[in-house]
């Protein structure tokens, strides 16, 4: 089992990473001194496979089953975590369980956040993309009308436990689209990471778990590194968005129906090496070099029949702008460079040789 520290404001919390880890969460729970109770919220495809079984483990009732998938990460179901906590009789003490993707990792940690002003909790990510991503950092929230996570606050886990045996039942689209993420995050601080993906695109098996593991606590030190240089996204954290601003504006363009967010983040790494090629930040081997990674994750959905000037205008309401304009993160060969202003005209050229190209 890895163990990774991350600091945060709110002290410092860890992340475990192995294989068949779960079934000791009341022993981890233990040793991480948290709470009581152990409530555990998960969603209704999570439940059956991983959530009910963590809960029985943990002594605690039947878990909360929330909808499963992204349109349920609203405000009513966190109002409903809170109410079924206050039905338990949940006082200042309890500690929250989230057992599940990035959705019920963020809907859980932003009960926690607000839950009688704030109670603590733990994270156990059972998709790629929760374990190198959502479960770290600190972010938590739910969508709007007008947005995704537009609502939500900074309440970090106490404990995260993330066994990769849980990736054995995930649809292998949702695996890669993880895995768009974590050559992401290998990009930003560990290219070793890289080699991984080839091996990885394949699926989870129990017999390459040690690499699954090798990949999940890798992409998690990265990003426990980035941010605890910058918990609150004032500067360093935006490394984070490389890839980004681009797949933003593919899944609004298409009604974030045709990708996967990590199929759009592949679709972002391109544009973004295209960019760093024009701009001549990024040398040709680099770029070929992350090319080839996101290259792994073939087939995607395409993007030839989108219209360039739709995505353009999306672009322009990513709420990570700034007053004069997009910052985009671009890759270098050593990593990113942040806060790059591009200028629509260039935009449209990398829309077009994209769909052109691939
Ligand atoms: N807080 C952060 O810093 C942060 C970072 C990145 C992403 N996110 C958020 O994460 C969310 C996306 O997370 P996601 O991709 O995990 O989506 P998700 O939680 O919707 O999970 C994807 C699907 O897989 C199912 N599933 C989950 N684990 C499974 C398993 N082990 N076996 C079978 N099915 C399983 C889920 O029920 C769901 O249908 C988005 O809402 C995004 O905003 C947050
Ligand atoms: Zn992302």
């Amino acid at each position: 089992m890895e163990r990774i520290e991350v600091a945060s404001e709110r002290g410092a919390y860890r992340v475990l990473v192995g294989e068949q880890i779960l079934p000791e969460l009341p022993h981890l729970l233990e040793e991480a001194r948290a709470g009581r109770g152990w409530p555990v919220v998960t969603d209704a495809t999570v439940g059956p496979l991983w959530g009910a079984t963590a809960a029985a483990r943990l002594g605690s009732d039947p878990p909360l089953e929330l909808p499963a998938g992204e349109p349920a990460k609203r405000w009513p179901q966190v109002e409903r975590i809170c109410r079924w906590l206050l039905r338990r009789g949940a006082g200042r003490g309890a500690f929250l369980v989230g057992v599940g993707g990035g959705v019920v990792t963020d809907m859980t940690g932003f009960a926690a956040a607000i839950f009688l002003r704030g109670i603590s909790w733990a994270a156990v990510p059972t998709t790629l993309l929760a374990m190198v991503d959502a479960s770290v950092g600190g972010k938590t929230g739910i969508n709007l009308d007008e947005g995704k996570n537009l609502i939500g606050a900074f309440w970090p886990p106490s404990l995260v436990v993330a066994d990769v045996d849980t990736l054995s039942t995930l649809p292998l689209r949702e695996l890669r689209a993880g895995l768009a993420e974590a050559i992401k995050t290998a990009w930003i601080g560990d290219r070793s990471l890289l080699e991984l993906i080839p091996d990885a695109v394949r699926g989870y098996s129990k017999g390459r778990a040690e690499r699954w593991i090798a990949l999940v606590a890798g992409s998690v030190r990265v990003k426990a590194r980035v941010v605890r240089e910058d918990e609150r996204e004032a500067g360093a954290r935006q490394a984070l968005n490389l890839g980004h601003t681009v797949a933003h504006a593919l899944e609004a363009a298409t009604g974030y129906e045709r990708f996967l967010h990590g199929e759009a983040v592949a679709w972002g790494l391109r544009a973004a090496v295209r960019l760093a090629r024009s701009r001549g930040v990024l040398s040709a081997g680099a770029g070929r070099r992350l090319l080839d990674a996101v290259a792994c994750l073939e087939p995607l959905p395409p993007v030839h029949d989108l219209d360039a000037g739709t995505v353009l205008a999306h672009l322009a309401v990513d709420k990570k702008r700034d007053a004069g304009g997009i910052a985009w993160v671009l890759p270098t060969d050593e990593g990113v460079v942040l806060r790059q202003r591009i200028e629509p005209a260039e935009i449209l050229e990398v829309l077009g040789d994209l769909q052109r190209h691939g």
